[in-house]
């Protein structure tokens, strides 16, 4: 099977989860319920989701054991895309080819529906997870979601996004920053992949902490590339708000070729952290391609 493939089943997988979690719009507040289902099913990627299912493959984890942790992941970072398009954050009016959750009903609501889907997130990982897997590592789950969403993770990130606006960050100022504000969820949604998995060896933790920590920043390296290089009805979002606003990203501090020269780099350190997992890891091998290669 081929990376397009697994996606398929696994992007089906989690959007059927997320439609049971999630209150059916017919339920009150329902405005409130309408804006978080708009803001989850408006076409994402899910790469997110698909990393807990690729990491619970390379770990031999049941497949039905992964749906809880991918939900959950994916609510935190629909949550996070809320908050980001706001006006007092990005101020951006397009999200997935759509008006943003703040323009299609309004900044209250879309304040609310990101609260409300982070405690989802809370609540499918503290009700949905297996009763198999080891209760201590249920309970590590929740924590790693908590702490790599808060002020030492996606949150914390934003904040020094938002502070550097305007600023010259060094180059590891700008590393520091991409790793807290994206790299961070991708981190965990690996994990949650490991977590899943009965009683995790450290060292098979270690290498795939490490493949995950290239990857996250690889990833947002490529946002920047695309924010600069891309065109918006491809990209979903609007192309060049990122100069327009005077974000630091990677293409302003060392140049848009070494960007992606470093994104490449980090893809191929990513997938020689692998060498001594086998054929149950291809897909986490191919999505280190995927994460750089993406055109959205
Ligand atoms: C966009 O993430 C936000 C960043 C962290 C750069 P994705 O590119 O994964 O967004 P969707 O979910 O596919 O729209
Ligand atoms: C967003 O980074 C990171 C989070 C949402 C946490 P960006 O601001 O670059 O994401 P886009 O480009 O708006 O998707
Ligand atoms: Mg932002
Ligand atoms: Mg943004
Ligand atoms: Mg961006």
């Amino acid at each position: 099977m081929t990376l397009v493939d697994h996606m398929k089943i696994w992007q089906a997988h989690v959007d059927t989860a997320l439609d049971t979690w999630l209150p059916k719009p017919n339920i009150e507040p329902f405005r409130l319920h309408e804006a978080m289902r708009y803001s989850v099913f408006n076409g994402g990627k899910r790469l997110r989701p698909v990393l807990v299912y690729a990491a619970g493959m390379a770990m031999e984890v049941p497949t039905a054991w992964l749906h809880a942790p991918a939900c959950a992941i994916e609510c935190i970072h629909a949550y996070s895309l809320i908050h980001d398009d706001l006006p007092a954050m990005d101020d951006d009016d397009l999200r997935r080819g759509k008006p943003t959750c703040h323009r299609a009903f309004d900044e209250a609501t879309a304040i609310l529906a990101g609260d409300a889907l982070q405690a989802l997130a809370v609540h499918i990982l503290s009700h949905g997870l297996d009763r198999q897997i080891p209760a201590e590592q249920r309970l590590a789950m929740i924590d790693l979601l908590a702490v790599s969403s808060g002020s030492r993770g996606m949150a914390g990130g934003q904040a020094l996004d938002l502070g550097a606006v305007g600023k010259t960050l060094t180059e590891a100022e700008l590393e520091n920053m991409h790793i807290h504000k994206t790299g961070a969820l991708i981190r965990s949604s690996v994990l949650f992949g490991v977590l899943c998995s009965n009683n995790p060896q450290e060292s098979v933790k270690n290498q795939l902490d490490h493949y995950a920590k290239c990857i996250g920043l690889a990833f947002q390296i490529h946002d920047d590339v695309l924010d600069e290089t891309a065109d918006t009805a491809t990209l979903g979002k609007t192309q060049g708000a990122d100069r327009a606003r005077n974000k630091p990203t990677y293409p302003a501090i060392i140049g848009l070729d070494a960007s992606i020269k470093l994104a490449q780099e980090l893809a191929d350190e990513a997938i020689d952290s692998l060498t001594e997992f086998n054929d149950n890891a291809a897909p986490l091998r191919d999505l280190a391609r995927y994460v750089i290669e993406r055109r959205n």
